[in-house]
């Protein structure tokens, strides 16, 4: 007897979460193109979605994107989604042949890292999707390998980060974090951020600065930052150079803390890449924000308010004010990348 509808194709969905950095800290350029960071990681609750479905052998890799921007993300080899497929099919010994839809919640190139989400989700995807049965070690490996941010992605809540911000260490949080975000419709490079940073803080390098594929393999940590960063006149650091204070702040659970210890280092630098953002932040913090910062390399300003409703009210100042192109609200922490 013959069926008239074929079996639907089997398929994974992932859904990992988007990231906002509570501290960032960074330090001079090493020698291989990167910057050390100490940095803490928040997940909050704009998601990317990624479905895995099987295709015949032979079809290789495809990728379909919907949802916020869209448009402006790569469909072919360029998406850091792509890579994360053929590195767990390279680890599986087989070919890479899956269709990839995303459904993107996190602002494109907006700092809060909704590339390496899809990446993070695709290697979640693949992995069951192909019965791989990576382990939580070698999917952290794959996840160094795409790029700084994805391991966070896959680890989610509320981290330490160190090395390139891929050395993950668990933090505790009490309590529940509400968030708006400012976005703008054109992103920043983040590699043109600490160019940047840089440049003001007067670490330039001399010679050619090495450039070249992200080092495979877990990346041994820079120093530890314990000191003060280097730091030239623009980005003169107010705030002492370590998060003990910021970390006992989100033990208690206490916003206002948490909102005046907020602190990233490539803020200035991105400010003078888009120096409109400065009124965007005034912005909300005349509409009472506990704290406002540009996530990470930006151009996404983050604002911490007292409740879910008041970051909306906050949404709402930047709305009426026409200093966001785009305006969302999420709250903190959340899980990392998880099948649905
Ligand atoms: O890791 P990811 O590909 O997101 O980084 C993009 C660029 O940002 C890198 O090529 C590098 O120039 C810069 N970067 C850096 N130090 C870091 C992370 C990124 O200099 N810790």
């Amino acid at each position: 007897m013959s069926h008239l509808a074929a079996a639907p194709e089997p398929s994974v969905t992932v859904r990992a979460p988007g990231k906002i950095n509570l501290s960032l800290r960074v330090g001079p350029l090493r020698q291989d193109g990167y910057h050390p960071l100490v940095t803490i990681f928040q997940a909050v609750s704009l998601v990317e979605e990624v479905t895995a479905t099987e295709v015949p052998a032979g079809a290789g890799i495809s990728i379909r994107v919907g949802g916020l921007h869209a448009a402006e993300v790569p469909t072919d080899r360029g998406n850091l989604a792509w890579r994360a497929a053929e590195l767990v099919a390279a680890r599986a010994g087989i070919e890479p042949d899956v269709a990839l839809t995303i459904a993107k919640g996190v602002p494109v190139a907006g700092g809060m890292a909704g590339g390496s989400a899809d990446a993070a989700a695709t290697l979640v995807a693949c992995d069951a999707l192909w019965g791989t049965g990576l382990d939580r070690g070698e999917l952290d490996e794959l996840a160094a390998e795409l790029g700084s941010d994805v391991a966070f992605a896959l680890l989610g809540f509320t981290a330490v980060g160190t090395g390139r911000g891929q050395l993950l260490t668990p933090a505790m949080v009490r309590g529940e974090f509400a968030w708006a975000f400012a976005v703008q419709g054109h992103g920043l490079s983040t590699g043109a951020v600490y160019r940047r940073f840089d440049e003001l803080s007067g670490t330039a390098p001399t010679g050619p600065v090495p450039t070249g594929p992200a080092p495979t393999g877990p990346v041994p940590s820079g120093p530890a930052l314990t000191g003060p960063v280097p730091s030239g006149p623009v980005l003169t650091d107010p705030v002492p150079a370590d998060d003990t204070e910021l970390m006992q702040a989100l033990r208690a659970g206490n916003p206002e803390d948490v909102g005046a210890l907020l602190h990233n280092a490539l803020q200035e630098p991105a400010l003078t890449l888009a120096p409109h953002l400065r009124a965007t932040m005034e912005v909300a913090r005349e509409a009472g924000a506990l704290g406002v910062t540009v996530s990470g390399s930006g151009p996404t300003v983050a604002a911490l308010g007292r409740s879910r409703r008041h970051a909306l009210a906050i949404a709402a100042a930047w709305t009426a004010s026409g200093t966001a192109d785009e305006v969302l609200t999420a709250v903190g922490p959340v899980a990392g990348a998880r099948i649905v």
